[in-house]
């Protein structure tokens, strides 16, 4: 049975929404008139110590972008996608029309099956590397959507990166501001739609990991277990920086992120040195000879854990 337009907009704007963002903040905002899907970004949303710029916003907004047009694929529906089509207004990320139909490819399938089971998983990981197969799934996934994947494996690169991510910790854990801000989006009431519930969170490590995963400011019930040695690095890089830039990689973030769930293969984002300006130019640095860095994934294979609520389609679309 063909599912009528309605439903097919609705289906692709909540997995629209199963995209992730920082601190589950879902920084994004639908407007829908027929066949016409506007994505915006929502500054309500975005986190002023964290991501003043709207940086790691726009990145979550560009996953969105992609869950909804993968869900339009895996419905046989075809998404033509304008990506900020007004100079004036900065903040209308992107217009999706839905303009047709044609049958989804099986990959197209998988990857629409993946958008609600990918989770981040800030759970140990297992010591077994990521293949090369595996690794090339992932690289044409982000490059199908105009960005790139470098793989940092042990190297003095790894290392370096590694010393900026501890950096960033200690960094972040001295400001309050910022410590306020996390505190604000942890946790909460039970039915609570945003935010990173207590358990998303994973242990406390055993000893001091290589990577350092962000630390959340609540009393952890886990008890603390032993990580990986040495988890795979991956950074989503463009050719170009700005607002145009971040919403792509976020799409290609998120196409990669959904090939490895596909692929059986779990991720979380150490991405603090984002979040404090000196030491994104380092991590800039690091990347110069790829093109401009965006975010950071620890990528490798886990044990699944649940997925995080998300806000509702009517909560997110209408007027702002
Ligand atoms: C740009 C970006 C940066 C993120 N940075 C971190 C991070 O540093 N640490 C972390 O634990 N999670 C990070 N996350 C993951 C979000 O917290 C997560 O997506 C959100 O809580 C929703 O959960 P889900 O991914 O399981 O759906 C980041 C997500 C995005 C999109």
């Amino acid at each position: 049975m063909i599912a009528s337009q309605t439903s097919v907009v609705t289906q692709a704007l909540e997995a629209a929404v199963r995209a992730p963002s920082p601190f589950n903040t879902q920084p994004w905002w639908f407007s829908v008139d027929g066949n016409r899907i506007e994505l915006r970004l929502d500054w309500r949303r975005v986190l002023e110590v964290a991501d003043p710029d709207a940086r790691e916003a726009r990145l979550a907004c560009g996953a969105a972008l992609c869950n909804l047009r993968i869900q339009l694929r895996g419905l046989d529906r075809i998404g033509l996608v304008d990506l900020m089509p007004d100079r004036d207004d900065p903040d209308l990320l992107a217009v999706v029309r839905v303009v047709g139909e044609r049958p989804a490819t099986d990959s197209e399938h998988k990857l629409a099956d993946a958008i609600g089971r990918r989770h981040t998983n800030r759970h140990p990981f297992l010591d077994r590397p990521v293949g090369a197969g595996a690794r090339a799934t992932l690289a044409s996934a982000a490059r199908a959507e105009g960005a790139r994947l470098v793989f940092v494996d042990a190297s003095e690169r790894y290392d370096q990166l590694v010393g900026i991510i501890r950096m960033a910790e200690q960094r972040l854990d001295c400001d309050e501001a910022y410590r306020q801000e996390t505190r604000y989006w942890l946790d909460g009431p039970l039915d609570r739609r945003d935010g990173v519930p207590i358990d998303a969170v994973g242990p406390e490590s055993v000893g001091d990991p290589l990577v350092r995963l962000r630390t959340f400011y609540l009393p952890n019930p886990l008890p603390a277990r032993r990580f990986e040695q040495q988890p795979l690095l991956v950074a989503v890089v463009t050719t170009g920086k700005g607002p145009r830039y971040d919403v792509i990689a976020g799409a290609g973030m998120q196409r990669a992120l959904l090939a490895a769930c596909s692929l059986g293969l779990s991720a979380s984002f150490p991405s603090q040195p984002f979040e404090v300006p000196d030491l994104r130019e380092d991590v800039t640095k690091v990347f110069a000879s790829d093109g401009q860095a965006h975010t950071l994934l620890r990528i490798g294979y886990g044990y699944p854990v649940g997925v995080t609520p998300r806000r509702s389609v009517d909560e997110v679309t209408g007027t702002p």
